[in-house]
């Protein structure tokens, strides 16, 4: 089953936007595999972001995501990958479509409430970052045994 990374960075966790966040994904119909709140370290945070390491904001950027814990998921079900991206919505709030995470709850590009892996070898590399191998729960949904 595919799986992906996705991240409530500090400004979401601080904005108490883990509920949000994580509802929208769960009423989608995809189901949690791994989740904690984890502060980063500085070598963790340029191991995660490392492809943007020659970009001009790569310095600010890693004193953002390492400023307060974030809250590191994983996420299971079809076409998760796409899916998860397409409920964040555009990298720039600004340009982000109402109805998605930072079209509804974002203004500023560096300040986005979320992150979500762009690829499958981006989910697949990113989870290995945040999650060991035990850490990640295979298991299946059966809401009615438990009403
Ligand atoms: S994307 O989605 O990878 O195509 O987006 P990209 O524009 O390449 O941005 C990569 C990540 O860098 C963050 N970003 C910034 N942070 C701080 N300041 C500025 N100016 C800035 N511009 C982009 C952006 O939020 C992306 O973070 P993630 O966590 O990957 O979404």
């Amino acid at each position: 089953m595919e799986r992906t990374y996705v991240m409530v960075k500090p400004d979401g966790v601080q904005r108490n936007l883990i509920g949000n966040i994580v509802s929208r994904f769960e009423q989608k119909g995809y189901t949690l595999a791994a989740a904690k709140l984890v502060t980063l370290s500085k070598e963790t945070a340029e191991t995660h972001y490392s492809e943007h390491r020659e970009r001009p904001f790569f310095g600010e950027l890693v004193s953002f995501i390492t400023s307060g814990p974030v809250f590191a998921m994983v996420w299971e079900g079809e076409g998760v990958i796409k899916a998860a991206r397409q409920l964040i919505g555009a990298t720039n709030p600004s340009e982000a479509a109402p109805g998605t995470i930072r079209g509804d709850l974002a203004v500023n590009v560096g300040m986005n409430v979320v992150h979500g892996s762009d690829s499958p070898e981006s989910a697949e590399r990113e989870i290995a970052i945040f999650f060991k191998e035990e850490e990640l729960n295979d298991y299946q949904k059966d809401s009615n045994k438990w009403v």
